[in-house]
């Protein structure tokens, strides 16, 4: 994981972090929330380069995206769905055992319908209390273990979180996606998971477009001839973040994805670094009990 001000990597779209387990998970990821059309944005992201998909039960999108990359291996069999990283959640109003047993169960289908295998699969809030949390947690680990999933993680969890999985004497999640952006920058749960070797994905690493008019950065924007969102996107990898911007615009799914031509020098870094408000611009539950 990147340490504060790390300098920049010479990144490409083919660039992997490697997890705790071995698995080298894509650095940059693309985002289906909302997506008007699942199919049509993962299949322009495939065929952007995008080799990373962040999908959820939430979202009522798995099959879609599933179609979109077996599609995708179709037409261009040398690249092989098992190198697309495909993530999904399992959100907390199904969590505990019986619940979280059927809900993997469910999305194990969906994907193997299509020939494939969720890479990733999280726990997509604390919200369930924590009980029904960490039984949910040990279901993840336990269809890990039976193959039925290949790694398991959570998202939008607290320091409280967890600690609580520590302390229950349970493997720690691989992966940790939460709400970062330099407005939010979660400075505990960082450190927490850096500390913990639990890497960290950023969700609306763009701030869905809010805040574009910013006067920082629209200067380091200018600085680089690129665009606020290229900026943002850039400033999370060079933090060693992985970012999953989502678009459903074909351009904006290219351009959010030509970010290996320049690079934030410690000057930018510093200034976007400086921007932290601890604002959401989505719902991130990190503080529930
Ligand atoms: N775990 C969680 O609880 C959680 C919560 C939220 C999100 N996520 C994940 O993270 C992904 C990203 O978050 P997000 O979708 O909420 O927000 P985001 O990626 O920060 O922003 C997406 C929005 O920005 C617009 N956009 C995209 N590229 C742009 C560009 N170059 N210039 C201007 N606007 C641009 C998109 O519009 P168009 O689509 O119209 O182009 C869309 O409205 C989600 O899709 C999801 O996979 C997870």
């Amino acid at each position: 994981m990147g340490a504060e001000h790390a300098v920049a990597s010479p990144f490409t779209l083919a660039s992997t972090i490697k997890l705790r387990n071995g698995a080298q998970m894509p650095r940059l990821g693309f985002g289906v929330y909302q997506s008007k059309s699942a199919k049509a944005s993962t299949a322009h992201a495939l065929a952007m380069g995008y080799r990373h998909i962040d999908s959820a039960r939430m979202y009522y999108n798995e099959d879609e995206v599933c179609f979109a990359v077996n599609k995708f291996s179709e037409h261009t069999p040398n690249e092989g769905t098992g190198k697309v990283w495909l993530t999904t959640k399992v959100t907390g109003s199904e969590h505990g055992t019986a619940k979280t047993g059927n809900a993997v169960d469910e999305s194990a289908d969906i994907a193997k319908k299509y020939g494939l295998k969720w890479d990733l699969f999280l726990l997509h809030d604390p919200t369930a209390g924590k009980e029904k949390r960490l039984e949910a947690w040990k279901v993840l680990l336990e269809k890990r273990d039976q193959g039925v999933i290949r790694t398991a993680g959570v998202s939008n969890f607290g320091v409280k979180h967890l600690e609580q999985i520590k302390e229950a004497g349970l493997e720690m999640p691989e992966v940790n996606q939460i709400e970062l952006h330099p407005f939010l920058q979660q400075k505990p749960i960082v450190e927490y998971c850096q500390k913990h070797d639990i890497v960290i994905e950023a969700y609306c690493p763009i701030l869905r477009g809010q805040r574009f008019d910013n006067e920082t950065l629209q200067k380091v924007s200018k600085k680089h001839d690129t665009s606020v969102a290229q900026v943002l996107i850039r400033w999370s990898l060079q933090k060693g973040y992985v970012p999953l911007p989502k678009s459903d615009t074909p351009a904006r799914i290219q351009a959010n994805a030509d970010l290996f031509d320049f690079e934030l020098d410690r000057d930018d870094m510093a200034a976007l670094d400086a921007l932290d408000e601890g604002k959401p611009v989505s719902w991130n539950p990190v503080n529930v009990d």
